[in-house]
């Protein structure tokens, strides 16, 4: 009888992750080992050094897995899904070669999973001990904001995503990197960024908005710049100068200009996902990627669709960065589907989820 359980695997970019999920909701196990710290010390992922660390983590974590799920034999599971990309290429054949060596042993069959739309499948997740609630409603709009990637996509159905509209450049999490390493903050800039606006005293350091006119598109590359304009004029100092270092400035110089940095980007993001929810006549709306662990785009978003009323799924912080529980759930409907990878399955560092 079939289990409805899937054991899937996450390498991407620097979390290794696995989880059993059973039918695309209930999270049975889900273990993620961050590189985090790792990557720290060199403020930004070094690949080689990602690739090595899930070498070095996937089959602890793997263990730890089948532990927590209550699980003797994967021969229990119904298939094992992995990311087949988009990511880092060394990093994705650590996942890959794992699954496969797991699916051909065990002789389950093997589900590739897009990365991207393993963000999108973490709102249909249910945590071990949480109730029971509704799946999300098609047709929906959802938006990816993470390291690499922001987009918004219309879903009619499972496994159907019509692009609305993407970045031209920095995704948004690459911009609250980028602009927290120039404030002077720890990396992953996100979490720091937002940190440090919540003790902002003062809130008029207005920063540009790139609204790209009437286009779902957007552009972050402009903040980065204008960061850096407002961290040299705050220091007297010229845009282009070497010295510039974000360690020099005020705690509130860098609590003001976080604020108005972080306001720039969850006004863009907000606007335009409510207005595609509310132009395409969505029933139900979704955010997902690194970036929606962010309490003030959360707070944003929900407060419009409820004047919308919409409902607005948004996983908690935890499912929201990488993990592979999301994996588990995009992979149930691949498997239902009948999609299957065989033993020549590749990394597809540049895999795109629609066009
Ligand atoms: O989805 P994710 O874990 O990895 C990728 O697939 O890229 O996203 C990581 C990104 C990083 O850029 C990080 O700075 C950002 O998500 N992030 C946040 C927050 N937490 C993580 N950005 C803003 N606010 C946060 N609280
Ligand atoms: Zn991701």
């Amino acid at each position: 009888m079939s289990s409805g359980r899937i054991l899937s695997v996450e390498s991407s970019c620097d979390e290794t992750a696995v989880a059993v999920v059973e039918r695309g909701r209930r999270i049975l196990a889900s273990v993620v080992a961050s590189q985090v710290q790792l990557h720290s010390a060199t403020g930004g992922i070094v690949p080689e050094v990602a690739a090595r660390a899930h070498l070095r983590w996937m089959i602890p974590v793997l263990d730890e897995a089948r532990t927590r799920a209550g699980i003797e034999d994967w021969r229990e599971v119904d298939a094992v899904a992995v990311t087949e990309g988009p990511g880092l290429a060394g990093s994705l054949l650590v996942g890959i070669t794992m699954a496969k060596t797991l699916a051909w042993s065990t002789g389950l069959p093997l589900v590739p999973v897009n990365h991207l739309e393993g963000h999108i499948y973490a709102a249909w997740l249910l945590d071990p001990d949480e109730e029971e609630k509704p799946a999300p409603e098609f047709p929906l709009v959802a938006l990816v904001v993470s390291g690499g990637h922001t987009f918004i996509v219309e879903m009619e159905d499972h496994l159907t995503y019509r692009l609305l509209g993407q970045t031209v450049d920095d995704a948004a999490g690459e911009a609250f990197d980028k602009v927290g390493r120039l404030l002077g903050l720890s990396y992953p800039g996100g979490p720091a960024i937002m940190k440090a606006a919540a003790g902002a005293t003062a809130h008029d350091r207005r920063f540009p908005r790139a609204w790209m006119g009437e286009s779902y598109d957007f552009s972050f590359s402009g903040l980065k710049t204008a960061a850096r304009h407002k961290v040299a004029a705050t220091l007297g100092l010229p845009a282009e100068s070497r010295e510039l270092d974000g360690s020099d400035l005020s705690e509130s110089d860098v609590a003001e200009l976080a604020w108005g940095f972080q306001e720039s980007v969850v006004d863009v993001l907000s606007s335009k996902l409510l207005r595609a929810a509310r132009e395409l006549g969505a029933r139900s709306i979704i955010l997902g990627g690194g970036v929606a662990a962010n309490a003030v785009l959360r707070d944003r978003i929900d407060e419009g669709a409820r004047g919308l009323r919409l409902p607005l799924i948004v996983p908690r912080p935890g499912l929201c960065t990488d993990n592979a529980a999301m994996i588990g759930a995009a992979a149930y409907h691949r498997f239902l589907a009948g999609e299957r990878g065989d033993r020549s399955l590749d990394a597809r560092p540049s895999y795109k989820l629609a066009v």
